[in-house]
């Protein structure tokens, strides 16, 4: 694991975007796991920018998604599809037959996690995986639980992402409480994975996650094992592991 230490949200933003700029030169086509929520929001902004100014280029980039709400359309304003067109890809030159995303209105979480999954492997793979983490500790929405599940699947959202999401919904009654997800095993066979943490309402998960023991429980541990994981985190989400820096 390599701790990138950034000053604040912004800071986190440019030193992130640049790593996956720099995946994207040295591979043009490459397979980029996206992540949504607010953590990702100054990453993309910074990707956009470069896009902007005619440094980066995503014609040939394939995206794959980590989550979607069940029962969410893609033109719902709180579904990830709306999210991810509002935040990057509407901004950028990428091709949006080149982008995917769980179906949130897949009826049957068993089938939509085996084309998922399929997705992923006719890719060849996910060469980088952004992530988010959840206060509980919390990937895509791989919530605490007594097992690290491997391929995409249907989740019962933990009453406390319930919570932490309904800032995004008109009331807690409008958040989804099922989502479809990547599994733990299609996050850990990404190539690299790059995980952003900022703000000091993730200072827990960080310390459990990333300076405790690795268990289903804290779900985002196992990227410990991962071998070339890479997080970016501000100094208050690092705060209380400071000194073990
Ligand atoms: C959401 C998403 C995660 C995200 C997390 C943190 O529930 N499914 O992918 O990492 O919560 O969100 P935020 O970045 O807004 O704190």
């Amino acid at each position: 694991m390599r701790i990138i230490r950034a000053k604040d949200y912004e800071d986190i933003g440019r030193k992130t975007a640049n790593i996956i700029a720099a995946q994207i030169q040295l591979k043009p086509d490459c397979v980029l796991g996206l992540a949504t929520g607010s953590s990702p929001i100054s990453t993309y902004q910074n990707l956009i920018r470069m896009y902007e100014s005619g440094d980066l280029d995503f014609s040939q980039v394939r995206s794959v998604n980590l989550d979607e709400y069940k029962g969410l359309t893609p033109d719902h304003d709180q579904s990830y599809a709306y999210f991810m067109n509002e935040n990057l890809f509407k901004h950028v030159n990428i091709d949006h037959a080149n982008t995917n995303i769980p179906s949130g209105m897949a009826p049957d979480g068993a089938e939509e996690g085996k084309r998922y999954d399929e997705l992923i492997r006719s890719l060849g793979g996910v060469d980088l995986q952004l992530l988010g983490i959840g206060a509980n500790g919390h990937i895509g929405f791989n919530e605490p639980c007594d097992e690290f599940i491997k391929g995409t699947h249907q989740v019962t959202l933990a009453e406390s992402t319930i919570k932490d999401n309904a800032r995004f919904f008109e009331s807690i009654d409008d958040v989804p409480r099922y989502a479809y997800t990547m599994g733990i095993g299609s996050i850990m066979s990404a190539r690299r994975v790059v995980l952003v943490a900022n703000g000091v309402n993730k200072a827990q998960a960080v310390k459990d996650c990333f300076f405790g023991p690795i268990k289903p429980t804290s779900p985002a541990s196992i990227l410990q094992l991962h071998p070339d994981f890479i997080l970016v985190a501000d100094e208050a989400a690092l705060s209380l592991v400071a000194d073990q820096l």
